[in-house]
């Protein structure tokens, strides 16, 4: 198990993260109200306030370019998507709406991170698939931020679990550096969909497969290795990816070339965790009490914790130690593999 070495700079330490956790519960609840609102002058002067309080960006106003001249969203028309459960509708984002720009970004040493927020200057028409009457797919301002640098580092024989609408096929077919893309996807509806209506439009002269099938299937370490670059997509936000994550983390594959699309939202769960259960280890509190005051998949995290701080035989003596453990993805994902 591990152990302390206990100190002032520890005790320091540890205030600052259980200091972290409680600032960013007060700075979501001050914030999440912003979230849909158009925004007057004077409640965007109070956002700004709640922004700089915390230390946290509060450039807010976004450049309409963002969408305007991302490639998919200028060249991909989505209007004649017409299927017997899933069409096309015209959204429109309104002027000075309040909405999420990304996934969360961590910032500073501890637990705070960014939600990020921001509004345009514009009315700005965004494509819709509807699915009896609910959103079902639309390429989003905070998908477009988030997937960046998925996009940004793809290059050779690239792959992808989750094709969704093909917006990171289709950056990825448009690079240079980009030889061929294979897509994992579960759906064959979804695979239809693209082939009728978005496949048409892509670059012809570069390969891209699509395999229909479970991600989980394909994640192994024969198949990834074909691969330069491998994206894992195949989830809709921090709520579902958090489990889908789990199960890839516990098939125990080395996958060098790999990314996970927002990891670090989804890490900010475990680290919570992590952090509550360090705190309670370092104060002598009962760990089966910690564990059983955790619900569904926060307790299966807080189990995965026990089970590898247990395993452990550092003895633990600096901040930087701490911060490491609490971290450090290689040490993260390796928490969540463990299933016994
Ligand atoms: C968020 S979308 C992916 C968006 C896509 N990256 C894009 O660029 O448009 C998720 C996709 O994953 C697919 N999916 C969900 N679970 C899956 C699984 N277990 N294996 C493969 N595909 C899956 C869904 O059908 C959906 O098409």
């Amino acid at each position: 198990m591990i152990e302390w070495k206990k100190s002032e700079a520890l005790d320091e330490a540890m205030k600052k993260l259980l200091e972290s956790l409680l600032e960013v519960r007060e700075y979501l609840e001050e914030i999440t109200p912003f979230n849909g609102e158009i925004l007057t002058p004077a409640r965007e002067k109070q956002l700004k306030g709640i922004l700089l309080s915390h230390g946290l960006p509060s450039a807010i106003r976004q450049d309409p370019s963002i969408l305007k001249d991302n490639p998919y969203f200028r060249d991909i028309r989505l209007d004649q998507v017409r299927s017997p459960s899933v069409w096309y509708e015209k959204a429109v984002i309104k002027k000075r709406t309040v909405l999420n720009t990304d996934f969360l970004r961590p910032v500073g040493t501890y637990l705070l991170h960014e939600h990020p927020l921001g509004y345009f200057d514009e009315d700005l028409e965004i494509p819709v698939l509807k699915e009896k009457g609910k959103v079902w797919m639309s390429p989003v301002v905070s998908e477009i931020q988030s997937m960046d640098d998925g996009v940004k580092k793809g290059w050779g024989r690239c792959m992808t679990m989750g094709l969704g609408l093909g917006f990171l096929p289709y950056l990825w077919l448009l690079k240079d550096e980009v030889k061929s893309v294979t897509v994992v996807e579960r759906n064959p509806h979804v695979i239809e969909l693209f082939n009728t209506y978005i496949r048409p439009q892509f670059p012809p002269e570069k390969e891209l497969t699509i395999l229909c099938g479970d991600a989980l299937d394909y994640y192994n370490e024969p198949f990834l290795s074909q691969f330069d670059y491998s994206y894992v997509d195949f989830w809709e936000s921090t709520e579902d990816g958090l489990a889908a994550y789990i199960k890839l983390q516990e098939k125990k594959v080395l996958a060098p070339r790999v990314d996970f699309w927002i990891e670090d939202a989804i890490l900010q769960d475990v680290k919570h965790v992590v952090a509550l259960y360090l705190l309670n280890h370092y104060r002598g509190g009962r760990i089966a009490d910690f564990i059983a005051g955790q619900e569904g998949l926060m307790q299966t995290v807080a189990k995965k914790a026990n089970r590898f701080f247990k395993s452990r035989q550092d003895v633990l003596s600096t901040e930087e130690e701490l911060l490491f453990l609490l971290h450090d993805k290689e040490t993260l994902r390796a928490l969540l593999s463990l299933t016994r």
